[in-house]
């Protein structure tokens, strides 16, 4: 395809989304993990069949961008993320022409698609990582991260890695390769091997990947972990914290010295003019960053990405052991950590908002109370919570009709590659019990969130026909969307109402945001600011009933914008009491 026909395509196919820059502000992106989505030719996977089948669930829900966790050909060792053919898609989840009608179905219902990227590494099945291990002269050799053995050690034997580094799903982070004798990087698993960003010749290869999927249409690009893309020269030894195996070598590769130029010059190469440009969306995934760096990240002037995942406030319940070591979340530290954020890109840049997706446990367990007396509520005030802040809020499949946490019990429970090494280091390395290991994972496990869309109450909650691959949710018969979808007073119209807001008030994209009451253990508490116009949110993120002065937030009269609870409101005055979990929003 030239250059020419890729501008019609961009142009033709896109017509009729909103193009002005900034436009999504005003927009609510839903997040699909498609072997969790819905089965359509009963072998137990998710498909993108299974996606086109049920686009009248997400047209409903009135989202304006889908983002799709990847599809592409893989051998699926980390569910995906570890891609062997960047410009196909993989047999179980369909074809190319599937993706295509995804795309027009889409468009059509005015909806856009943000494909994930990986580009940080590949799959070790991609030819150019076969091509790289074939030899030390290969073109590709220099593609990947190869370093000879540490000096003074027998290549192979433990401890004679380049560096100590461990990596992100245990063990080390450098696999030894036999047919050269040296040692390729890995940051997640060994079937992961990261891609070299300093070869310019990698960077084009990306770029021209990318184009090409924007000329199929696609509307923007999730990227995974793409602050680790540029390293430290000398991948020098991290520092070995007390208790760990390994070293730790985030502050050599998150964050590295030509991050900025890498973003920038993606923005450049794929997207085209600012103006162009603006019609996509980009949002980096970036654990560790700091408010400081997303400043610069998110500067609409360096055109490097639109928004950041920021991991700070998913950290809130992991102790000095990382997110298997859980403790308690406290409130104020929650709401502190947020308040940094919305104040930092209050000015420029701009924030994502998200309470979880395939990589963490479900929002309402964690965050909200699962039992059946509180799910339903605490769901909506979470929700409500989340999508009147400033930002773009994303909503991880399922969290639209306040799914749960499974049951994780047994380790033959577990399906995912992150727990599964992890549990085998504890007990095989470390030698801890399993009784010791196992209440953390079901608590933190990424399995949590990875159980299939619940429906209906039919067997498998209509998520398939066959054995799904990882067992439904015990709780789909009371849990899902069929009970939802047309009950306005459900999880699901909840989510509705608040998407709307955020299309129709100017005020919940573009008001300014002041968080109140920031020591207080039970509420969640802000108000917005556009003009003469103000909102109140106080939401009660506790089981015990809360009391509030909404005079000394400045409010003492306004009217009901939206509640999570039936029955009388609390009126505004010096003694606001909210039930527990209650949310409202006030207007005036
Ligand atoms: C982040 C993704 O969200 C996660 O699922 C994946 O395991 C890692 N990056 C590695 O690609």
């Amino acid at each position: 395809m030239t250059a020419a026909d890729e501008s019609v395509l961009i142009t033709t196919e896109r017509a009729g989304l909103p193009a002005e820059r900034g436009w999504w502000r005003k927009a609510v992106v839903y997040q699909i993990y498609p072997r969790s989505f819905a089965d359509s030719n009963g072998d137990g996977m998710g498909d993108i069949r299974g996606i086109i089948e049920h686009l009248d669930h997400i047209e409903k829900l009135g989202v304006d961008v889908v983002w799709l966790s990847p599809v592409y050909r893989s051998p699926q060792d980390d569910n995906g993320y570890d891609i062997s053919d960047y410009q196909d898609i993989d047999p179980m989840f369909g074809t190319l022409a599937d993706i295509d009608e995804l795309i027009a179905g889409l468009h059509a219902r005015g909806i856009r698609l943000v494909m994930d990227l990986v580009v940080n590494h590949t799959s070790d099945e991609h030819p150019w990582f076969e091509a790289s291990r074939s030899s030390k002269d290969d073109p590709k050799r220099d593609w990947y991260v190869w370093r000879p053995a540490r000096p003074g050690t027998v290549p192979g034997e433990p401890g004679a890695e380049p560096n100590n580094w461990g990596s992100i799903f245990s063990g080390p982070a450098w696999e030894y390769d036999e047919r050269t004798g040296e040692y390729y990087l890995h940051l997640f698993t060994r079937k992961q091997p990261d891609l070299n960003w300093e070869n310019p010749e990698v960077r084009r290869a990306v770029h021209d990947m990318m184009r090409w999927w924007v000329a199929r249409g696609v509307d923007g690009f999730r990227m995974d972990v793409i602050n680790f893309i540029s390293k430290v020269d000398g991948l020098p030894d991290g520092e070995v914290h007390e208790g760990a195996l390994y070293g730790n070598g985030f502050p050599f590769f998150a964050g590295g010295p030509r991050l900025d130029e890498f973003l920038a010059e993606i923005n450049r190469e794929v997207f085209g003019d600012d103006e162009e440009a603006a019609r996509f969306l980009t949002v980096g995934e970036m654990p560790g960053s700091t408010v400081e760096q997303a400043q610069v990240y998110t500067d609409p002037a360096r055109r490097e990405v639109d928004m950041i995942f920021q991991f700070e406030h998913m950290e809130v319940d992991e102790g000095p052991g990382g997110k298997f070591d859980p403790r308690p979340i406290h409130l104020p530290e929650l709401k502190r950590s947020l308040a940094r954020w919305q104040d930092g890109l209050a000015e420029n840049g701009w924030n994502s908002l998200y309470w979880s997706n395939h990589d963490r446990p479900r929002a309402v367990s964690r965050f909200g109370d699962d039992s059946d007396e509180h799910r339903e509520v605490s769901a909506k005030a979470l929700g409500t919570v989340l999508h009147l802040m400033r930002g773009t809020p994303y909503v991880y499949q399922g969290e639209e009709l306040g799914m749960t946490n499974t049951v994780l019990e047994r380790i033959e429970d577990f399906r995912d590659v992150e727990s599964l090494n992890y549990y085998r280091e504890a007990t095989e390395v470390r030698g801890l019990a399993p009784a010791d290991v196992l209440p953390a994972l079901a608590y933190a496990g990424r399995d949590n969130s990875r159980t299939p869309v619940q429906w209906d109450d039919s067997p498998n909650a209509g998520f398939t026909t066959a054995e799904p691959w990882i067992a439904v949710t015990p709780n789909y018969r009371t849990v899902n969307a069929a009970a939802q979808v047309d009950d306005p007073t459900s999880v699901f119209s909840h989510y509705r109402e608040l998407v709307r807001l955020r299309h129709e008030l100017p005020i919940v994209a573009d008001g300014t945001l002041t968080m109140h009451l920031l020591d207080d253990e039970q509420v969640f508490a802000y108000s917005r600011d556009l003009g003469d116009e103000g909102l109140l949110v106080l939401a009660n993120l506790s089981g015990r009933p809360a009391r509030v002065d909404a005079t000394a937030l400045g409010w003492t009269e306004g009217e009901v914008l939206l509640t999570n609870l039936p029955d009388a409101v609390p009126s505004l005055g010096a003694d606001v009491t909210l039930r527990p979990w209650e949310a409202v929003v006030w207007r005036r």
